[in-house]
């Protein structure tokens, strides 16, 4: 009789974890051939499956890696799993700005468009400092993004209509932005929730400085996602956050699906500056949706990156 209870609830557990890990996947089969499409941190995660994805579809995919190595490996597999050659990868580190400035000058030079831009790569909840002394989270998920994407809108703007994809999170809602320290730096977890926050206020300020304009904005919370992230932690963490992800996150190709719908699909054309999760949009609490805010950070982060 025991063995017929544990069965039972083995198999109601099993089926409760699949219910709770069932994600819509992209149905929509657009192709790209001839669109170009930059994905920053291309090289794991959800970032490399979104490469496969478009590239399968006929798109150029270029990678934006800091890692040589695992760039041209990522690169390799992604060429073999889309069958698709037009692939290839440019080093960037959002990290440094000067980097950022170098990989745009590049990509200007040799890139005549510019489809589709992922803001994808980002660093979890570190406690650590770019090379410019911005807060690893803020440096890299926020400030890089916003450098890169200002110095490519011209090259948006020419290949309209373009599409800005960028990866932010749920966790945003706990967290608000403080002005006068954006470069917080003290609990891990809420750097991060900074740093996501000002992904979505940043997608919001983007959509209404390029209304009219032929470029959409779209932020994208991509689920809880069995990727990399864990890298940066200890090996305790890492074999906990095995078992933890194994039951609850989802895999990086479906983490990949709303970024995929984002870039292709025509029902999001009218959303710009819109919240998405699970192939469908998603409300934003409303503190997250302040237009003042939005601005005021987009001003700072200006003077913050040096753009003129
Ligand atoms: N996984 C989740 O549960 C989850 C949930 C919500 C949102 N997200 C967001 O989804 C995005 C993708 O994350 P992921 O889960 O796929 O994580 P991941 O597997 O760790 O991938 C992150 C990517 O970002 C790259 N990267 C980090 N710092 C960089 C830098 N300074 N310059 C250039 N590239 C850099 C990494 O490159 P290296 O390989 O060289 O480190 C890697 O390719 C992130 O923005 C993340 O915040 C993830």
């Amino acid at each position: 009789m025991y063995l017929l209870y544990t069965v039972i609830a083995g198999l109601v557990s099993y089926l409760i974890l699949k219910w709770m890990k069932m994600r819509r996947y992209c149905t929509d089969v657009k192709r790209l051939d001839g669109k170009t499409v930059l994905i920053t941190g291309g090289n794991s995660g959800i970032g490399k499956e979104t490469a496969v994805a478009l590239a399968m579809r006929g798109a150029r995919v270029i990678i934006g890696c800091r890692d040589v190595d695992k760039a041209r490996k990522a690169v390799k597999d992604i060429k073999a799993r889309s069958h698709n050659v037009n692939v290839l990868y440019m080093e960037l580190d959002l990290a440094n700005m000067r980097s950022i400035r170098e990989f745009c000058t590049s990509f200007l030079q040799k890139e005549k468009r510019l489809d589709i831009l992922i803001n994808n790569a980002g660093m979890p909840s570190v406690l650590d400092w770019t090379d410019d002394n911005f807060s690893m989270c803020f440096g890299v998920n926020h400030l890089g993004h916003f450098l890169l994407t200002n110095l490519l809108l011209g090259r948006l703007k020419e290949t309209a209509p373009s599409r800005v994809i960028t990866l932010t999170c749920e966790n945003y809602k706990y967290q608000k932005l403080d002005f006068q320290d954006l470069n917080y730096n003290l609990l891990p977890f809420f750097t991060y929730c900074r740093s996501k926050l000002a992904n979505v206020y940043f997608t919001q300020e983007l959509a209404r400085m390029t209304e009219g304009k032929g470029v959409s904005a779209y932020a994208v919370h991509p689920g809880y996602v069995q990727s990399g992230w864990t890298c940066h932690y200890s090996i305790l963490f890492r074999i906990l956050m095995k078992v933890i992800m194994f039951m609850f996150f989802i895999p990086c190709e479906m983490g990949a699906q709303t970024v995929i719908y984002c870039a292709v699909s025509d029902t999001v054309a009218g959303s710009s500056g819109g919240y998405f999760t699970d192939c469908r949009p998603a409300r934003l609490r409303p503190f997250a949706k302040d237009s003042g805010v939005a601005k005021k950070l987009w001003e700072a982060s200006e003077r913050l990156v040096k753009l003129a």
